[in-house]
């Protein structure tokens, strides 16, 4: 393979790994850059350093072409261009926090101070529109002394990735974004992105601040269609006859619409989407703009966890043990950010319900935020098996391997109650030997 420049890439999260691990897959020598000791102990040994899928083997195939310190001075001076790539918290206001991503410009740019060669430095964190060409720009010229354009250059590129598929999302995307302080900066950062795609996506170069505005965009976009259809099947609920799959399935069909999240099952959640859409609201409130259609799309996806229980409280007779399978936010993942699973497990804990939960990859960090408070499945049969009532909130394959004899009861006169969220088992089976409940058909 031919060898390409060096990068290095600060922030070896759940963004930052993979990025890792994806351009040293094509090519790339990369320096990774973390304050965390024991992700740049696991990066140095070709381990990854959070759960994804494939990232293990990857780091671990490409090791010769990776090493991961904590030292600025050397992952600077020996690479030519440097992604940040560090958390934005939301503050208060909703906002993105630019705490560490100024951490990291002040260390970036003192080294560029002594730096004879152009450096490109491009954020790819989620950043409140204009960010990049305000703050961060300024701290980058303050600390280095360098004009931006001239001494070193910048850009604005996010990724637009799912966990739990965040390599094959790096490797093929749908399009790239480069937000651009100058053409040569833009020149060399869609060079790499066209190096590390391996399909050969459209490239659209545009100022910081729109591509800024553009990855908001579509976070917030996907998470208003969320909510619709959460909203349409909550209405299908309702009506006698009324199905939502039916009724997605036809209107995902017209090209205006689309078939992709459009499903409408449980709320979104995550470590992006809810804080993506509650941004994209306080940024329309900042500028005098309305901020109705964000607000509206919180408001109904903060309703969804109430809303599943409400269907399951005339069965919650004294004595009832719910069984939540799914408590990561989506299948593939651990994170359990802002997850519906850990949402209604909260509110069954709130009201006094006995709960027994599974994950196949998140009960570890589901122990650390439930404790004891829930009983803990060793496998989804067991949780059905343990429950009187059990809840499918995401549609993990794993739940999908369930049978209907996992689902008899030991008593006769009570079957178990199956609601499924993402209706991932076969009614006509299921129906037979249990209280089979489907949300989003009335
Ligand atoms: N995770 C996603 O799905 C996703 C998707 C799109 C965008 N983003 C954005 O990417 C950014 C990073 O997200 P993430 O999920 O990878 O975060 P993360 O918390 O998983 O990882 C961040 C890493 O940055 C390190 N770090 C913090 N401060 C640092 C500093 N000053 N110098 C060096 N390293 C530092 C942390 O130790 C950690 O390893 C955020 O802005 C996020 O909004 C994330």
């Amino acid at each position: 393979m031919t060898e390409r420049q060096t990068v290095s890439v600060v922030g070896l999260g759940k963004l930052g790994a993979p990025m890792v691990a994806c351009l040293a897959e094509k090519g790339y020598s990369v320096i990774g850059v973390d304050v965390n000791p024991e992700a740049i102990r696991k990066v140095n040994e070709g381990l990854a350093p959070v759960q994804e899928p494939g990232l293990d083997e990857m780091l671990h195939r490409n090791r010769d072409r990776i090493r991961a310190t904590a030292d600025y001075n050397d992952a600077i001076a020996h690479s030519d261009v440097t992604f940040i790539i560090v958390p934005t918290p939301s503050d208060p206001n909703g906002h993105f926090s630019l705490k560490y991503i100024l951490a990291a410009v002040a260390q970036i740019g003192a080294v560029l101070r002594h730096k004879e060669r152009f450096h490109l430095v491009v954020i790819t964190s989620t950043v409140m529109p204009g960010s990049t060409g305000n703050e961060i720009c300024a701290a980058l010229e303050a600390e280095s002394g360098k004009r931006c354009g001239e001494g070193f250059g910048l850009c604005y590129s996010p990724e637009f990735i799912a966990l739990g598929s965040v390599i094959h999302d790096m490797l093929y995307p749908d399009f790239i974004l480069v937000g651009e302080s100058d053409p040569k900066s833009g020149a060399i950062l869609a060079d790499i992105y066209r190096n590390l795609a391996s399909n050969n996506p459209p490239v659209s170069h545009m100022n910081l601040v729109n591509a800024e505005l553009a990855k908001i965009s579509v976070n917030t976009f996907v998470t208003t269609k969320i909510s619709y259809a959460n909203m349409l099947g909550e209405i299908c609920e309702r009506i006698p006859g009324a199905d939502i799959d039916v009724v997605t399935s036809a209107i995902g069909q017209d090209t205006r619409i689309g078939k992709k999240y459009l499903k409408g099952a449980t709320g979104y959640g995550g470590p992006c989407f809810p804080r993506d859409n509650v941004a994209f609201g306080s940024l329309a409130s900042s500028v005098g703009a309305n901020a109705a259609i964000a607000e509206a799309t919180d408001v109904i996806n903060r309703r969804q966890a109430a809303r599943i229980v409400s269907h399951l409280l005339p069965s919650l007779t004294p004595g009832v043990k719910v069984g939540i399978l799914g408590l990561a936010y989506k299948p593939d993942t651990n994170v359990i950010e802002e997850s519906q699973g850990i949402a209604l497990a909260q509110e069954l804990l709130s009201k006094g319900i006995s709960i027994v939960v599974y994950d196949p990859l998140a009960l570890e960090n589901v122990r650390q935020v439930l404790g004891a408070q829930p009983e803990y499945a060793a496998t989804a049969q067991d949780c059905v098996q343990r429950a009187d009532v059990v809840v499918i909130t995401t549609p993990s394959s794993v739940f999908k391997t369930l049978e209907p004899a996992d689902l008899k009861s030991h008593n006769a006169a009570r079957p178990k109650i199956m609601l499924d969220c993402w209706r991932v088992l076969d009614r006509d089976r299921f129906a037979t030997v249990c209280e089979y409940r489907a949300l989003g058909v009335g």
